[in-house]
């Protein structure tokens, strides 16, 4: 199983606990109201399903006709009964009324967040989920660490598609529209891991547009926050591959395999060997190996990578779409390095299907980056 598939069934599976027949569990400060509202819909429904199924039996009961008698109809009938046409226009009106009023409040209430509220910049993009915290100055990959019990303001954009993030046990989602933000809040009241979903159909890869959301105590929240801003730049060299691959890589596992199966993007696995031999064909027909080497486009194959990611759409793999977004700014220097490391150590980091080994031999890891060279 792939990391990415460790992390659904894992996490995702421990997050499905708790909740009502109806409900999910209920794990912020809006969830009440939500669901209060939900309930009370549905209790109307039930009352009025009733009533008009025993009228349903009632009528055909008292106004069937016998075999034996001769029905006759006439157009004396009523036609018109003042009463029951108010009733059957104030109730209703009554209902959606007291619906509106209890809808309109919730909805102004989702949408103003508090003026002290915790910021976190979160793009959508086909088809994973990146989380900044800016305070921080750290970016989450399909999972996004938030306080208990203080109010969180998500300011989301996408730059592809529209997408839609809902997290059910918040009660709260709330559309990602290319070219502009849109926000929303939520007030986490239980520490513990809750799904996130994509709600808007985005594409082939759009059901695999998952995260995870870590609600934890202030003091431990503030602990990992900080831990993760330091991450990088503390560890030895020797640690990036690995830490490409369980921080990194699963903002590329839609799209990129570690097993060899071929998804919207090429596989991971031999790509390094592909890049070296500049085996690699593009749609425009060039091969890499006439762009490598002394006075070519690149000069090592380690600047190739780093123009895949930063510049995806220069050069387009043949047989692939091009799908992919840019992540400049959202990778420093040192995390692409890691990522270039990744992607020469796989043999060492994961077996033949993509899973992880767990602890790669340290010796059989290659240090260089190809910066200096
Ligand atoms: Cu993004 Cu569906």
């Amino acid at each position: 199983m792939s990391i990415v598939g460790l992390l659904a069934t894992a996490k995702i599976g421990e997050a499905t606990s708790g909740g009502t027949f109806w409900m999910p569990e209920n794990a912020s400060t809006a969830a009440q109201g939500v669901d209060d509202v939900f309930y009370f819909i549905n209790n109307i429904n039930y009352f009025f399903f009733a009533l008009l199924v025993l009228i349903l039996v009632w009528f055909a009961v008292r106004y069937r006709s016998k075999p034996s008698e001769h029905t006759t109809f006439t157009n004396d009938a009523p036609v018109h009964n003042t009463p029951l046409e108010l009733t059957w226009t104030i109730v209703p009106l009554l209902i959606v009324g007291v619906l509106f009023w209890i809808g309109m409040d919730g909805y102004l209430h989702l949408v103003d967040a508090p003026d002290d509220s915790y910021p976190v910049r979160v793009t959508g993009q086909k088809w994973s989920w990146t989380f900044e915290h800016p305070e921080y100055g750290v970016t989450e990959a399909a999972e996004l660490t938030v306080p208990l019990n203080r109010p969180v303001r998500l300011l989301m954009t996408s730059p592809d598609v529209l997408h839609s993030l809902f997290i059910p046990a918040f009660r709260v989602k709330q559309d990602l529209v290319p070219g502009r933000y849109t926000s929303l809040w939520f007030e986490a009241t239980k520490p513990g891991q809750y799904r996130l979903y994509c709600t808007e159909y985005c594409g082939k890869d759009h059901s695999k547009m998952l995260a995870v959301v870590t609600v934890l105590p202030e003091d431990e929240f503030q602990n990992r926050l900080g831990k993760l801003a330091r991450e990088y730049e503390d560890l030895d060299d020797k640690d990036l591959p690995a830490y490409a691959l369980n921080r990194l890589y699963n903002r590329c596992a839609s799209c990129h395999s570690l097993d060899g199966k071929s998804g919207t993007g090429p596989s991971f696995k031999g790509l390094w060997d592909r890049t070296q031999k500049g085996s690699t064909v593009f749609t425009n027909g060039k091969t890499l190996k006439g762009m490598m080497g002394p006075g070519g486009e690149f000069e090592v194959p380690e600047n190739y990578i780093r123009d895949s990611i930063l510049n995806p759409q220069h050069l387009i793999v043949q047989n692939y779409t091009g799908a992919m977004p840019t992540f400049k700014g959202q990778l420093k220097q040192r995390q692409i390095d890691a990522m270039v490391l990744m992607l020469k150590n796989l043999d060492s980091l994961v077996d033949e299907n993509g899973n992880p080994i767990e602890a790669p031999k340290v010796d059989e890891v290659e240090v260089s980056t190809g910066a200096d060279q």
